[in-house]
């Protein structure tokens, strides 16, 4: 077998980050040479030399995540596990988020507006008509609805009245959407989170023009300020334990003091200096970097080294009779139908916040969330 003593990173269009993430962890050490991943001839189960490789694009190449399957079964730590990447959407996300108490908008899902290539009305005999009253009387307006399984702000609508949505949904064709209510927020966070541990909340404002929405401050100050943070980074982490994703972002609006996660599938999530701005630039570098180190120090040759999400490990624990993870809370929690309430989050270090990062100018559509 190859040895596997490389760091690899794959990536698309993307210019800045790369780079720099592969500069970084050879400045930081020397065991393992970091480089962009070269690929020529794949072949079943022959390994890579990767200890370690982070994936920036393969929800654009279909080729690119059956290439990272075979190495993560041969022993690379691919991060994000390109298994669970290509298994998770939206929607199963929110319910997930819904059992481990972390609260999102009221959602439904909506079946695509048009039938799915090779299928006829035989292939939907299942499927009864939508009861669009009662999704108004649930959801309410204004609403947003967005594909279950999207990025980059496409195909993202909001809507204030029925013939809106209908008229919006017309133009949706084969994708399956959400159907969510539109929280009306005082304050909206995006956060970087890697490696399951390391937590960068950076106010954003998503009403603001691209190459401003990262130039923004929290308005909720002092005491109930720091306690939203700490909440947020709870959140934050539950969600990615959840998951198993080792670099996301998770973003949130803040209504009522509660934040309430909006946005959390986002597996290559943008990393570009000219949309985050040099501050949040130099964070998501130094954590990637020290995360990869750490992966390539603690992978075994030839093992499975992914992260599989406490949902999968529970199934897997279940199936073998063990559940030695506690099972995950079940409750809603406040701002979810329910409006349970929530279990306050353990006092602890408040996270990394970054304030008055001075924005660039590319807009933010290199952020890329799969498929
Ligand atoms: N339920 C919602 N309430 C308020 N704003 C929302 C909601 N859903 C989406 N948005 C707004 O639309 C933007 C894009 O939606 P998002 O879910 O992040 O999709 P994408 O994955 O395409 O980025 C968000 O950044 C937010 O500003
Ligand atoms: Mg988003």
């Amino acid at each position: 077998m190859s040895r596997q003593n490389k760091i690899g990173i794959l990536f698309g269009q993307e210019n800045t980050f790369p780079q720099a993430f592969v500069d970084r962890v050879n400045e930081k050490q020397s065991l393992f040479k970091a480089e962009f991943v070269h690929i020529d001839q794949v072949e079943q189960s022959v390994p890579t030399n990767y200890a370690v490789i982070i994936d920036r694009i393969s929800q654009d190449v279909p080729f690119y995540k059956a290439y990272l399957k075979n190495a993560a079964l041969t022993g690379t730590a691919v991060i994000n596990n390109p298994f669970w990447w290509s298994a998770d959407e939206k929607f199963f996300n929110n319910a997930l988020a819904v059992q481990l108490g972390v609260p999102v908008p009221k959602t439904i899902l909506l079946p695509s507006k048009e039938r799915p290539d090779d299928t006829n009305h035989n292939s939907f005999r299942n499927l009864g008509p939508m009861n669009w009253d009662a999704i108004f009387r649930h959801i309410g307006f204004p609403a947003f609805m967005k594909p279950h399984a999207g990025g980059g702000w496409k195909s993202v609508y909001k809507v204030d009245n029925a013939e809106q949505l209908f008229r919006s949904y017309d133009e949706t064709g084969q994708l399956v959407m959400l159907y969510q209510e539109a929280i009306d927020f005082t304050d909206y966070v995006r956060c970087y989170c890697i490696g399951g541990k390391d937590v960068l909340i950076m106010p954003y404002e998503p009403r603001n023009p691209h190459h401003l929405r990262y130039a923004s401050e929290l308005k909720v100050t002092g005491d109930a300020g720091q306690k939203l943070l700490a909440t947020i980074k709870d959140y934050v982490l539950k969600l990615n334990h959840g998951l198993g994703y080792d670099f996301n972002t998770v973003e949130f609006a803040v209504r009522d003091g509660i934040p309430i996660a909006i946005d959390f599938c986002n597996p290559a999530p943008d990393a570009d200096v000219h949309s985050v701005g040099q501050a949040n630039f130099d964070w998501v570098v130094e954590a990637a970097a020290n995360m990869a180190i750490e992966r390539a120090n603690r992978a075994s040759q030839g093992k499975d080294n992914l992260t599989w999400g406490t949902f999968v490990r529970n199934s897997a624990q279940a199936m073998m009779g063990l559940a030695a993870t506690p099972a995950p809370e079940t409750k809603p929690a406040k701002g979810t139908e329910s409006g349970e309430l929530v279990k306050e989050p353990k006092a602890e270090k408040v996270p990394e916040v970054k304030k008055d990062v001075k924005a660039d100018k590319k807009d933010d559509k290199s952020k890329k969330t799969k498929k």
